[in-house]
């Protein structure tokens, strides 16, 4: 080993001094031989009082409060130097006596003699405070964007160039329906309907839809994980680095619930107008049947003692069966405005379900009517009993089959079914035709009074609006499950009372 004057005396300390980082240079037992300017400078020391001693008590001497690996028992850097003849480098981190945390990078170098034995160690020091504190605040400002993303009730997710995702937040696995780590095997447009995820770029590269790279605010449906489709509302921005379009990012937040109170809020609007003009139109009806009853009664009444008085072969008797008859019919619509005015008040029964479509089948007078029609009757197979007004509700069954078979114009397929929700609570009678369809612009009018496409004298438009009355009356509603060219389907719906076949009900779940 080469003694430490002869390596004092060496040219090379020259370099050694003018190195930039505070350095020493220390035997394998750790005795500091040589320390440069900048080390004398940083700690305003002399250099006798540093050479001779050991790196231990130095090191002990400028961070007090700091333990050591060799103080920890662990072992030291220069042993290992020593072991293993290669550089090591240790991160010392401190508290100085300020309270200031303070970071060093020091870097042991073996020094090698001819027999390739440690001879030296060269110890550099680098203060890598301000590299340290940076790396502190990026990963502090991480973290804290990190939780901003997390806690947003928004689904927020991000995606590289090839569409793999890179982020997503709790709100949009929840949202997707994937947990956290099946969503990063997930593709962006798997989360789309086909072709739509496409849409969206070219949008987001449109310049003339607004800024270039963002997506104002836009309705669409997403797929979840289970194939469901989901509204949402998003928004979306392509992320650029210099330039170039590393990612894209997508807020999204579901519009089921706010849907579905904007839905239940439109037909509650709907119904309130419905019951408004029923009712308005109801009074008036009530009147108008009323001021008609009396001249229509004293016009059959001496009508029928003409028809008695008057011989059959008399050239007059044609006429006034006419006029007897079309005085019935205006009977008949007189009797009609009242029930739709409720003049007259419901009696309540209970009976069960499927007694309604037999009894209104019964009830249809003009069988030949349906000659060219096909009932095709689809009963629930077991008791379902409902309590309202037979007669009231049988007479809405038979406007409904009227209905049908004029919309096919008497031949075709007519369906009654009956049915029970799965909670049990409703019943359902529905009457299925084959015919026309209610057009579109129809559909919302078919439950007004006096809305009718029929010619004059063949429907009066009130037979719906009657229904809509009568069904509301006894808890129940009635509305268009589904029309078009191919045919229609109106449901009835009444609560169910009592179920008086449990078992057989348990197997239907
Ligand atoms: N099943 C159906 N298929 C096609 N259109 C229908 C059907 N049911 C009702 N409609 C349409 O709804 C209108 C109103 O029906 P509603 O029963 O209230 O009156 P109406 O049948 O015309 O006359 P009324 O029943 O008073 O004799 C009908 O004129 C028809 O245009
Ligand atoms: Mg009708």
């Amino acid at each position: 080993m080469s003694s430490p004057a002869t390596y004092k005396s060496d040219w090379r300390l020259r370099v050694f001094d003018s190195l930039s980082f505070p350095t020493r240079i220390l035997t394998p037992d750790g005795t500091i031989i040589a320390v440069n300017r900048r080390f004398l400078d940083r700690h305003g020391e002399l250099e006798e009082e540093v050479v001779g001693a050991t790196c231990r008590e130095i090191n002990q001497l400028h961070f007090p409060h700091q333990s050591f690996p060799c103080t920890k028992g662990e072992e030291c850097p220069l042993c290992q130097v020593v072991t293993r003849k290669d550089g090591q480098t240790v991160l010392l981190h401190a508290t100085v006596e300020d309270g200031e945390q303070h970071w060093e990078e020091r870097v042991f170098s073996p020094i090698l003699d001819d027999r390739g034995e440690v001879d030296f160690i060269i110890e550099s020091i680098r203060d890598v405070t301000n590299v340290k504190r940076l790396e502190k605040m990026y990963s502090d400002m991480r973290q804290l964007i990190d939780n901003v993303v997390q806690s947003s009730v928004s689904g927020i997710i991000a995606a590289d160039r090839n569409g793999d995702i890179i982020l997503a937040n709790e709100a949009a696995e929840e949202l997707f329906g994937y947990s956290s780590t099946e969503i990063r095997k997930v593709n962006i447009e798997d989360f789309y309907p086909p072709g739509v995820a496409r849409d969206i770029m070219s949008m987001l590269r449109d310049e003339k839809l607004g800024r270039r790279g963002k997506l104002p605010i836009t309705q669409l449906e997403i797929i979840s994980k289970h194939g469901e489709k989901i509204p949402v509302e998003m928004t979306a921005a392509i992320i650029y680095e210099g330039g170039e379009e590393v990612a894209t990012a997508g807020i999204f937040n579901d519009l089921r619930e706010k849907l579905a109170v904007e839905r239940k809020l439109r037909e509650s609007q709907m119904k309130i107008g419905q019951t408004e003009k029923m009712a308005s139109l109801g009074r008036l009806a009530a009147g108008v049947a009323h001021e008609i009853n009396n001249p229509l009664t004293s016009i059959l009444m001496y009508g029928s003692i003409i028809r008695e008085k008057l011989e059959r072969d008399h050239p007059l008797s044609k006429n006034l069966d006419y006029v007897l008859e079309d005085a019935n019919r205006c009977k008949d619509i007189v009797k009609n405005l009242l029930a739709y005015s409720r003049q007259s008040s419901p009696s309540r029964e209970v009976f069960p379900l499927n007694m309604l479509v037999s009894e209104s089948l019964r009830l249809l007078h003009d069988q030949r009517l349906f000659q060219n029609v096909r009932i095709v009757p689809d009963l629930v197979d077991h008791e379902v009993l409902i309590k309202a007004d037979k007669n009231q509700i049988c007479q809405v069954v038979i406007n409904l089959i009227m209905n049908s078979v004029d919309a096919m114009e008497e031949q075709g397929t007519l369906t009654l079914a009956t049915s029970i929700t799965k909670d049990r609570k409703t019943a359902i009678l529905s009457v299925t035709d084959t015919g026309s369809g209610i057009p579109e612009s129809d559909v919302l009018k078919i439950f007004d009074p006096f809305f009718t496409t029929k010619e004059p004298g063949k429907g009066t438009g009130l037979g719906l609006s009657m229904a809509y009355g009568v069904l509301e009356e006894n808890q129940g509603r009635i509305y268009v499950r589904e029309t078009s060219e191919q045919g229609t389907t109106i449901c009835l719906e009444l609560p169910v009372v009592t179920l008086s076949n449990e078992i057989l009900f348990d197997s239907i779940g």
